[in-house]
């Protein structure tokens, strides 16, 4: 647990104080973050909590700094990949949905300095897309059904 807090908070807040000052001198820089899809596609990630919670951390610190620093030409970005067949993620195949780390930071050397917040892996993005449409499509079938369910009972109470 500590680990975790140490790496993805500590870490993350401690080396952008360090290597800030070093930038606005120069008027340049550029600083990633990878975070994780699991705090930005999906309402929860249980099992995986403090991971995921750290990683909204990351993502939310560096969206805010990236706005703050951006007039002093500093670049600063967080990338929000799915799953890397890496050691962490225990997937040693790669495919068409799960890339291998050569291939994932091939594209996300490439996409430094374009978003705040990116997927650079096109597959990745695609998977995010869908499971964005998926949300936004579930919470308004959701709210269709809901409101429909709201006016029944209103009907019923002689109120509508
Ligand atoms: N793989 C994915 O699917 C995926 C998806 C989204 C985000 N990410 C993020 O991508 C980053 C890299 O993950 P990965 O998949 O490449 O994992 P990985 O293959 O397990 O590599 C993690 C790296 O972090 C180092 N490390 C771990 N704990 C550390 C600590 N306490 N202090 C210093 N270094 C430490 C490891 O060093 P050792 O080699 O010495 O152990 C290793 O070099 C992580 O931030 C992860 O959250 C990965």
């Amino acid at each position: 647990m500590e680990t975790i807090l140490r790496v993805n908070l500590n870490a993350v807040v401690w080396v952008t104080k360090g290597v800030i000052d070093g930038m606005l001198k120069k008027k340049r820089g550029a600083i990633l973050n990878i975070g994780s899809a699991s705090s930005v596609y999906l309402s929860s990630y249980p099992l995986q909590t403090l991971y995921a919670s750290t990683k909204t951390f990351m993502a939310i610190f560096s969206r805010s700094i990236s706005l703050e620093y951006k007039e002093a030409g500093i670049d600063i970005q967080c990338q929000v990949p799915l799953f890397i067949a890496t050691k962490m993620t225990m997937l040693r195949r790669r495919s068409m949905l799960v890339p291998s780390a050569e291939m994932f930071s091939g594209a996300s050397v490439r996409w430094i300095g374009h978003e705040r917040q990116c997927n650079p892996y096109w597959l990745h993005a695609v998977q995010g897309f869908v499971l964005h449409a998926i949300d936004a499509f579930t919470i308004w079938y959701g709210q269709r059904y809901l409101k429909w369910m709201r006016e029944e009972g209103l009907k019923d109470d002689g109120i509508l």
